[in-house]
């Protein structure tokens, strides 16, 4: 199938109340396990790629590889690009065949948030390519953040709702709680102000930082609106302890493939076993 854009996914989730998970790829064993996993659940799916992905593959390979594998496969893809913080790289993606870009403007006065929101949205508008923004301050597991600065934050229920006016975005991606990379406790969700966004906006809501959230919270967030989903780190440690794995049961291996490839069926697990906590198991290729 040709690729999707986040729209459409976004529609038919907000139908169906349930998550697509949108997942970070870095290279094609990635790329594959994302979408031999979806395929295999029959599920929806998008493919994410971060600026530091784009650096380390190149955008023509991520392109290529991210088409390809829509092509043999039936069910909705969605490639898409992760905190894109660059206007000229986001106007690359959208030209060279993103159907969707994250443009994060978070870090820019709510103003000029807007303003260049509204810049990209009228590229990406142009070409039927969809559009996430970004509004609080998400952060990493790793930021050593004081609980009297997690207020300041979180995402203001008001903001978002000014800002998706202003701007008409397809998705928004708030801060409630979570944060990229591992956690070293359990992540406390903001549900009360989840409650008031989805109270105030009828634009589907992103979850960030989502791998080591609990499936019960993640549960909660999609009860609550949440509608994106998205998976990096729990990827990258399947990938790796396939990698230790593989290598300790033969350390005089010398094949790449025999590595990378029980590396791939770990990242595949975890991608399945997520699939079917977002809901979106069955809602790939409709019969
Ligand atoms: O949002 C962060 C994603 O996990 C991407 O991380 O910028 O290291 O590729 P990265
Ligand atoms: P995790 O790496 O914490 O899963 O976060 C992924 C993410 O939010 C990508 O934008
Ligand atoms: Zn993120």
């Amino acid at each position: 199938m040709p690729l999707v854009n986040l729209k459409y996914l976004m529609d038919r989730a907000e139908e169906g109340k349930y998550a697509v998970g949108a997942f970070n790829c870095n290279n094609m064993e990635i790329v594959q396990a994302i979408v031999e996993a979806a395929v295999e659940e029959n599920s929806p799916v998008i493919i994410q790629a971060s600026q530091g992905a784009i650096k380390y593959a190149g955008l023509d390979y991520i392109v290529a590889l991210v088409k390809t594998a829509a092509d043999n496969a039936d069910i909705p893809i969605c490639l898409h690009l992760d905190h894109g913080t660059d206007f000229n790289q986001v106007k690359d993606c959208i030209d060279r065949g993103f159907s969707s870009v994250m443009y994060d403007g978070s870090k820019h006065p709510l103003e000029e948030n807007i303003r260049i929101t509204n810049e990209v949205l009228a590229l990406a508008r142009a070409k039927n390519v969809s559009v996430e923004g970004e509004l609080g301050k998400i952060g990493g597991t790793e930021d050593d953040v004081h609980v009297d600065e997690k207020d300041a934050m979180y995402t203001k229920p008001e903001e978002a709702k000014y800002y998706v006016d202003k701007t008409g975005v397809d998705a928004i991606a708030i801060a409630i709680g979570t944060a990229h990379g591992q956690y070293k406790g359990e992540p406390k969700l903001r549900y009360d102000i989840l409650e008031e966004i989805e109270k105030l906006i009828d634009t589907p809501i992103v979850l960030h930082g989502s791998s080591g959230v609990p499936d019960e919270s993640i549960r909660k967030a999609i009860e609550r609106g949440v509608r994106k989903i998205n998976i990096d780190t729990n990827i990258r440690e399947a990938f790796v302890k396939g990698v230790h794995q593989a290598i300790e049961a033969n350390p005089e291996e010398i094949d790449p493939r025999k590595i990378l490839g029980p590396a791939k069926e770990k990242m595949k697990n975890i991608i399945k076993e997520k699939i079917r906590l977002f809901g979106s198991s069955g809602k790939g290729k409709q019969v």
